[in-house]
């Protein structure tokens, strides 16, 4: 467990994705505990109940906000950013956490692969739905994986019709989150905004469930080992607060270290072109966005 007085919260507005279960469930309760007004956006009602209960009878200081989203839905996603800006005049720190591991091949409602716009779009769609309530000294903490290492772009083929797997649909919008870190990164710097990419450790929680018995079977003889979820719900803690990493953007965590990412994802064009691409996806244009 961290230090609390080294993350200072108290009254700041954090939004978590992905609040129900795992990683981001239990960053919540810390950030709670550690003053924070945070609001839960869950895709089930009822695990957002059952989770705002927990935390408030395992020491939030205040009760969390529940904001309702699938973020597979693109409309969903502009809902719920409107409702966000009806309740709140400021979000100080947006923690992009929630995530899936697709077995099947799956299309969205609006047609995208859905690990992508699960994991990519609806995440890129509410941070930029949502980035001109962001102060100056304010966050974002983007969940991502060393499972980027492995992702790939084609950028004719982003459904996956052209075979699927589950690991590579991971790995890639894995990967769109480190490009995604790092291209905001830098729109944001003039705001003093910091924006930075975490892989919180291989750790024991939901992701692989709904997979084939044996896939969990090895999940879990592979996580028993690897760390607790307490880990990476620090290292999101810290990223969310920490004064001494005040001004660090654009960078990515392994854990609660500063990291290397992958070449590729360093690769400006590649930036860019997924930036174009996600626009588009979720119906914006460089100039109806609030950057
Ligand atoms: N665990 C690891 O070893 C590991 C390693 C590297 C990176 N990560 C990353 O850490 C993040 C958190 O994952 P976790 O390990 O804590 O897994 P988890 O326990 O499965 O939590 C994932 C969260 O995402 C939510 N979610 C899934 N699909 C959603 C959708 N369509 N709309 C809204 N919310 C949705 C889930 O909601 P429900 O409760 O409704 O299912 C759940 O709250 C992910 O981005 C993951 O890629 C995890």
């Amino acid at each position: 467990m961290i230090d609390s007085a080294a993350a200072p919260l108290s009254g700041r507005v954090v939004l978590v994705t992905g609040a129900s279960s795992g990683i981001g469930r239990l960053a919540s309760r810390e950030l709670a505990r550690r003053g924070a007004r945070v609001t839960l956006l869950v895709r089930d009602p009822q695990r957002g109940e059952s989770t705002r209960a927990w935390i408030e009878a395992t020491g939030g200081l205040e009760s969390p906000e529940i904001l309702l989203c699938d973020l597979s839905d693109l409309e969903q996603v502009h809902r719920a950013a409107e409702e966000f800006r009806r309740r709140h005049s400021r979000l100080d720190v947006l923690v992009n956490n929630a995530g899936v591991l697709q077995r099947r091949r799956r299309l969205s409602s609006q047609g995208h692969e859905w690990t992508l716009a699960v994991n990519h779009l609806g995440p890129f769609l509410l941070t930029l739905s949502l980035a001109d309530l962001i102060p100056s000294g304010g966050r974002i903490v983007n969940l991502a994986s060393v499972a980027h290492t492995r992702g790939r772009f084609d950028f004719e083929d982003m459904t996956l019709e052209d075979g699927y797997s589950m690991w590579d649909a991971y790995a890639r919008s894995k990967l769109a989150n480190v490009l995604f870190t790092y291209e905001l990164a830098r729109r944001l710097a003039p705001r003093r905004i910091d924006v930075n990419a975490l892989h919180p450790g291989t750790l024991p929680t939901g992701i692989a469930r709904g997979h084939s018995r044996v896939a969990s079977w090895l999940w879990k003889i592979v996580t028993r080992f690897s760390g607790r979820v307490e880990e990476g719900s620090d290292a999101v803690v810290r990223l969310a607060g920490d004064p001494e990493l005040e001004g660090t953007t654009g960078r990515y965590f392994y854990k609660m270290s500063k990291a290397e990412s992958s070449p590729q994802s360093h690769d400006r064009r590649l930036q860019a072109e997924l930036w174009s691409w996600s626009l588009k996806a979720v119906g914006l244009t460089e100039e109806s966005m609030f950057l």
